[in-house]
């Protein structure tokens, strides 16, 4: 049967190795579930699903399992040391024992243990021990009531809202079970461009229905909510957060909703940012609205997620530093349940950026880190992206906030400063596609991101190589040559795109190809020439001391870094510094070679790719080998078109030939 990509990485395909088969079968005569909720019972059935492909045979359910042996036990104890959600997978007195000190800890153990044997390791001295470092694990969608989802490339929306709350579309299940194995607790289905109509009763009868489908495997029901409702459904004059009507209006309908879904998790809210209305409209500050919404919470266990990604139309200033510029001085103005949630970089999820400064500025808010798993500025679903060694790489910065070792992963996690509460927000890449993510290789992206919420401590090279193993082949071989492919798959994006820390290049609105000569749009902010600034001198946003001191938002330490152009890394070189085309970079190549070395190499590397791709074929289900490999002709062909347009147009400020290693276009 041919891999058609919708059983994602629980693919539960038959062991092939006979010896390791036996091994598994010899620990798996019966699956032990203690009778409680209804997340115990999706264990036991995950648990008993999986094992039947695994395995070739069915594996009975039994209620307690005691005194018997060889078999896989779930267990809900006292155990302090796995906190909420955490897990410990063990041999005791001849049975495998899956423990939690929870019901959601047991769910997380069995994915945990479905995992260690999909990826062919022993059984026999299994111990397997963890637990989330941070605590709110989200998917964000951004999908539209229509069916349309915003930057989304993988089909419409899954939720069929039209059809909601009476067909429930067996795919919500699979789509829940998807996120369990990987950790998320908490997903919004809504964009955070918002329609009030998630508000009314009629919708909120059909997010109450996907809540029932989420609840078994531990998942959460968020909302986007549209400031304005207050106006717009509600019938008042205005959405002012301090005024006495709108904040009864917010209180009934948090209580109306806690009727229809009494485990509801909260509100994420974009508000004041590329026009959706905010408390700013009636003069009052993020953090006055924020905490209008959690006083609305009021006793119900839920938070407020409110978004920084925020600037202003027409501004003169530097996009780059808005966000801190509002936010920062709100530090401690925001009430207890109030999380603010801040992309990972300055501008938008380009292909590569610098942390937010915000990161490590604001100790007294907890800070949930969003980054975007739908493609948008990657290359949609037709690039082959990996994209974990970029979330890596911004949570592995060091912010310095206090001392060196500040990572932002440690801002997040709320380690460094002592936070209760801590989030992570992916933007899903989901949607109505049979494989879901419209490229194969992107449920890589889907898989990796909630792995890292997890534990942001694994690699990308580990987590590439897991799910290569779950989901593509186990074959030693091509395990190694795909891992390889993906974990420098980010790397070369950039290199064809925006090589050297150039961003925002790309085709206006459309956010696809490339777009450098861009000179007018609806805002400056929305041009290219605003970010690149090419010129006869040179290129790069001067972004220190003598340009927009940017930089000054960050650490001294960090300042001091990236303020020398001699110090700077390469990958960040042209977002703080307009540098002369001749001048010679730290890499002994002058800014005009290098930065068409770059363009070459990287485009060249595609081909690379391709040939890394079609070395894996024979250990590859065909059609999907086949889908990979048309799409990445695209990704060399659109490679080519980066390449030339980007070389071609800065050279006209360049006025200097290809260097001569480089084969000139054709
Ligand atoms: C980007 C994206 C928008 C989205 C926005 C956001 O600007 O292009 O479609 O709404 O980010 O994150 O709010």
């Amino acid at each position: 049967l041919a891999d058609d990509g919708y059983r994602l990485w629980l693919k539960y395909d038959q062991v092939r190795d006979a010896g390791q088969r036996k091994a598994y079968q010899k620990q798996a005569n019966f699956i032990a579930v203690p009778s409680g909720s209804p997340v115990l019972q999706a264990a036991g059935r995950e648990l008993q699903n999986g094992l039947q492909g695994l395995l070739g045979q069915s594996v009975p359910m039994v209620g307690e399992g005691k005194g018997s042996k060889g078999g896989i036990v779930l267990s809900v104890a006292a155990n302090p040391e796995l906190g909420q959600e955490g897990y410990r997978v063990s041999t005791q007195g001849g049975n495998v024992v899956v423990m939690g000190a929870t019901d959601k800890g047991v769910l997380y153990g069995a994915f945990a243990l479905l995992r260690h044997l999909q990826t062919g390791q022993s059984i026999s001295a299994v111990n397997l021990n963890s637990k989330p470092r941070i605590e709110y694990r989200f998917l964000n969608h951004w999908d539209n009531p229509n069916g349309t989802v915003e930057r989304g490339y993988a089909g419409s929306s899954i939720w069929k809202w039209q059809e909601l709350p009476e067909v429930i579309d067996p795919r919500y299940q699979d789509y829940a079970r998807a996120n369990a194995s990987i950790g998320i607790n908490g997903v919004v289905f809504n964009n955070v461009n918002a329609s009030a109509r998630f508000l009314t009763a009629e919708y909120l009868q059909k997010v109450a229905a996907l809540a029932n489908v989420m609840r078994p495997y531990g998942i959460r029901v968020y909302m986007s909510v549209l400031w304005a409702a207050p106006k717009v459904i509600g019938g008042l004059q205005t959405s002012d957060p301090l005024d006495p009507q709108v904040r009864r209006w917010w209180t009934a309908k948090t209580d109306e909703i806690y009727k229809v879904i009494p485990d509801f998790g909260g509100f994420l809210v974009k508000a004041n940012s590329e026009g959706e209305p905010g408390p700013q409209d009636y003069g009052r500050n993020h953090a006055d609205g924020a905490n209008m919404l959690a006083e609305a919470l009021g006793q119900h266990d839920g938070i407020v997620i409110w978004r920084a990604f925020v600037y202003k139309a027409n501004s003169n200033g530097d996009r780059f530093k808005e966000a801190f510029q509002e936010f920062q001085p709100l530090d401690g103005k925001f009430a207890k349940k109030v999380l603010v949630q801040v992309k990972n970089g300055p501008i938008d999820f380009q292909a590569r950026e610098p942390f937010h400064p915000l990161f490590g500025a604001m100790p007294k808010t907890p800070l949930v880190l969003e980054v975007q798993l739908t493609q948008e500025y990657l290359g949609f679903a037709t690039h082959l992206v990996y994209l974990a060694p970029l979330i890596k790489e911004c949570l592995e910065a060091d912010t310095y906030a206090k001392g060196p070792g500040s990572t932002v992963a440690k801002v997040v996690d709320g380690t460094i400063d002592n936070h209760a509460i801590s989030g992570i927000a992916g933007v899903a890449n989901i949607g109505s596609d049979r494989n879901w993510t419209g490229h194969p290789v992107s449920q890589a992206n889907w898989y990796s991101y909630g792995r890292l919420a997890w534990d942001h401590t694994l690699t990308s090279q580990a987590l590439a190589e897991e799910w290569t193993k779950m989901t593509l082949t186990q074959e030693p071989k091509a395990v190694s040559t795909i891992t390889d492919l993906l974990t420098k798959s980010r790397d070369i994006y950039v290199r064809y795109t925006t090589p050297l820390g150039l961003h925002h290049i790309m085709g206006q609105s459309i956010h696809y190809g490339p777009e450098p000569w861009l000179e007018k749009s609806a805002r400056p902010d929305w041009t290219s020439i605003y970010y690149h600034k090419a010129d006869a001198v040179g290129l790069g946003f001067n972004r220190t001391a003598t340009g927009s001191n940017a930089l000054g938002l960050y650490a001294p330490q960090v300042q001091k870094q990236w303020g020398d152009p001699a110090t700077c890394p390469p990958n960040y070189l042209l977002w703080f510094h307009h540098v002369p085309w001749t001048q010679t970079l730290s890499t002994g190549q002058t800014l005009w070679n290098e930065l068409t070395t770059r363009y070459y190499t990287g485009a060249d590397s595609v081909l690379w790719m391709q040939q890394q791709w079609a070395q894996v074929q024979p250990a590859l289900d065909a059609e999907l080998h086949a889908d990979v490999a048309s799409r990445l002709r695209i990704q060399y062909r659109e490679a080519l078109w980066w390449r030339d347009a980007c070389v071609l147009y800065f050279q006209q400020y360049a006025k200097q030939p290809l260097p001569p290693t480089l084969t000139p276009p054709s």
